[in-house]
């Protein structure tokens, strides 16, 4: 698709859900997809001014009226902001303040008064000697709806003003419906089987378009007043705040007075975690230049002030077109799906890739190639795609077809009964081999220093390593002369796979990449079975008795043991030197056979307590499962401890634990 018929869908798609958002107060998509797919669609406005359309929803903001007020209309017309969405544009925004204002400022922007951005509508309010005469919707900031009944209806709304008010006043804020109040709507529409408001602000725009006014005033909402349009001229942003309560105008108490753009981008950093515990929505800042008469001086671009911008709390959800869908193949031959992305903002960054998770969830979204995807990535788990944004073209696409051989060597790809993902069927398909050389130098594993990827497709790629057994074959002689492998990394790196032939039987036990076995069911192998030929050699059930191994593992280990590739390992591993430590059994047999459960605060570190555990012969788990046997209490111990009588498991205090394994 090129620009042009990206623009072209953009709008569509936006203008739908402009419709559906302002008018019929229903949105089809969160605020954060709605807002990227905006700021795409201004980028490449920006970029093709040949294509202007003052019809674009990126030239009108809010909705036309419905039709069921009368209209009014706004004099001068209510601006909207520009967007800051991070740091460096807050301080582009205070760069461009100091320029326009030249001398006025002396090159030194500021103070800054930052307020909190309410997500609620936008609202005017006119009264004439101290009676609330209008009241008004913002509409698309030149007509409005005329709401006065209801605004009236409001508590927060005054409908009188006391002595000492001008005249004339006029002012602008913000109706919002509280968090309380939203979720107690919520659950009664829900009572009723009517649709959910989707947010406050959508709650609050429904709540206010009622045709009788008794409806208004039984949902809450309340009323933040910010700015003065007419009745006063005050210097500064402060004064008209602090004027407006003077006048019995509800005014939010929570502002920062910033000296620098550095402190207000120390306020966005500070006040982001904490505004969930706000009883109101807040969906950003508003950065406003204390003075306001450099403000008005500074003027407006055709939809937003100069001296005023809106920070936005970065979004953790955002739309953008799928490109592509990759599939690589793991260690263990599992097909995974990873979205390519046109690169989108979120959180805070650029993401270009994200997780599919697996063919099921392409299959039950119906996600194709080249549809508008919905991402998200919260905190720090790798970003996802959660599902599609319905529009335009999606029918047209061919449904995604996942792979059923695999990409790398073209071997049958299968998925077995009761798996989530499909495997390549090729033993030693070179994708695998390798994430399986990857894997066996990482850390937990045999800790192989320096067989990073790069070194790893310098093996492969030279021929050197056909099966991880060969990197155990290397002489210093292969790797002499390998371009891009120095003298001393290829010292080091002999040096390292020496030192891996001793590690501990658990590690090698995990380096084998047998699917399930991790560190900790490698352990309770390691310590049951003692070596390789004893793990060979034990029957399913032998296997399944062992702490943490389920049957899913037992039948993985088993598959593996009985397979070529362990076949050969098995006969190779000690030509090739390797000796590994077994783990001591120095084991005074207290706890022999016992699978253990800590809970509650320890008077030693827990790690100290489950190594004594260890030393006696127990098992160690973190969870209570039915096959625990024995759950050690210390104090205030709760949830487990509960679960541990309602199962029937023996209970230990602490100081009983320390006298049974003579650990005091
Ligand atoms: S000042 C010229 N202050 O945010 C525009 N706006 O994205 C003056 N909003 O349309 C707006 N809280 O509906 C301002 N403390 C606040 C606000 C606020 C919420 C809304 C307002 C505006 C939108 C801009």
């Amino acid at each position: 698709m090129d620009e042009r018929e990206r623009i072209e869908e953009l709008r569509a798609t936006l203008t739908r859900f402009v419709r559906a958002y302002f008018v019929e107060d229903q949105p089809e998509v969160s605020d954060a997809v709605y807002d990227s797919l905006m700021r795409e669609l201004v980028e490449l406005e920006r970029r093709h001014p040949e294509l202007h359309d003052p019809d674009s929803p990126s030239q009108r903001v809010g909705g036309a009226p419905r039709g069921d007020f009368r209209t009014v209309s706004h004099e001068p017309p209510l601006l909207s902001l520009m967007n800051a969405m991070d740091a460096d544009d807050l301080r582009a925004f205070d760069r461009r303040v100091a320029q326009a204002a030249g001398d006025a400022l002396a090159g030194v922007p500021g103070p800054y008064v930052v307020e909190p951005k309410i997500d609620g509508l936008t609202v005017v309010l006119r009264y004439e000697n101290g009676r609330l005469r209008l009241g008004a919707t913002r509409g698309d900031g030149l007509t409005g709806e005329d709401v006065t009944p209801n605004l009236a209806a409001i508590a927060a709304v005054p409908r009188e003003l006391p002595p000492g008010a001008p005249g004339r006043l006029e002012v602008r804020g913000e109706v919002y419906l509280p968090v309380a109040s939203f979720d107690a709507l919520n659950r009664l529409r829900e009572a009723e089987g009517r649709p959910l408001f989707q947010n406050p602000r959508n709650a609050a725009a429904g709540s206010l378009r009622q045709q009788d006014p008794e409806v208004t005033a039984s949902r809450g909402l309340s009323l933040f007043c910010y700015e003065i349009r007419a009745g006063a001229e005050p210097r500064t942003q402060n004064e008209a705040l602090q004027l407006l309560a003077v006048w019995g105008l509800p005014v939010n108490p929570l502002r920062w007075l910033c000296r620098t753009v550095d402190d207000v981008i120390a306020v966005t950093e500070e006040f982001a975690p904490g505004r969930e515990r706000l009883p109101y929505a807040v969906d950003g800042l508003v950065v406003k230049l204390d003075d306001l008469g450099i403000t008005r001086r500074l003027g407006a671009t055709q939809k937003a002030p100069r001296a005023q911008i809106a920070f936005k709390f970065p979004a953790d959800e955002a739309a953008t077109t799928l490109l592509d869908i990759e599939v690589q193949v793991g260690r263990t031959g599992a097909l995974t799906p990873t979205a390519v992305l046109a690169p989108v903002r979120l959180a805070g960054t650029t993401v270009q890739r994200a997780s599919l998770h697996n063919e099921d969830l392409i299959r039950q979204k119906d996600i194709r190639i080249g549809d508008l995807v919905r991402v998200r990535k919260a905190g720090e788990i790798i970003p996802e795609v959660i599902g599609i944004v319905p529009g335009e073209g999606h029918e047209g696409r061919p449904p995604y077809a996942f792979p059923t051989v695999c990409p790398v060597c073209g071997a049958e790809a299968v998925r077995l009964e009761g798996e989530a993902v499909r495997r390549c069927s090729n033993p030693s398909c070179p994708a695998k081999l390798r994430e399986w050389l990857l894997h066996l130098g990482s850390r937990g594993a045999l800790d192989i220093d320096g067989l990073g990827p790069r070194t790893v497709d310098l093996l492969l790629e030279t021929g050197l390593v056909h099966e991880p057994e060969d990197l155990f074959r290397l002489t210093p002689a292969d790797l002499e002369g390998l371009p891009r492998l120095g003298e001393k990394s290829a010292a080091k790196l002999m040096a390292q796979l020496q030192a891996a032939r001793t590690r501990p039987l658990d590690r090698l036990l995990v380096a084998l990449g047998i699917p399930h076995v991790g560190e900790r069911s490698a352990q309770a192998l390691a310590e049951r079975f003692q070596s390789l030929e004893g793990l060979a050699a034990a029957s399913g059930a032998e296997l399944a008795e062992v702490a943490g191994i389920g049957e899913a593992t037992a039948t993985e280990i088993e598959r593996f043991m009985t397979g070529p590739v362990g076949q050969r390992l098995l006969r190779s591993l000690g030509e090739l030197g390797f000796r590994p430590e077994a783990p001591a059994r120095q084991a005074s047999g207290a706890l022999d056979g016992e699978i253990v459960v800590f809970t509650g605060r320890l008077s030693r570190p827990r790690s100290e307590a489950q190594a004594i555990a260890r030393s006696c012969g127990a098992v160690v788990e973190g969870d209570i499962t039915r096959r625990t046997t024995l759950v050690v209490v210390g104090e205030e111990a709760g949830q487990k401890l509960a679960k541990a009588r309602s199962l029937g498991i023996r209970t230990m205090t602490e100081a009983e634990f320390g006298a049974v394994t003579g650990a005091g």
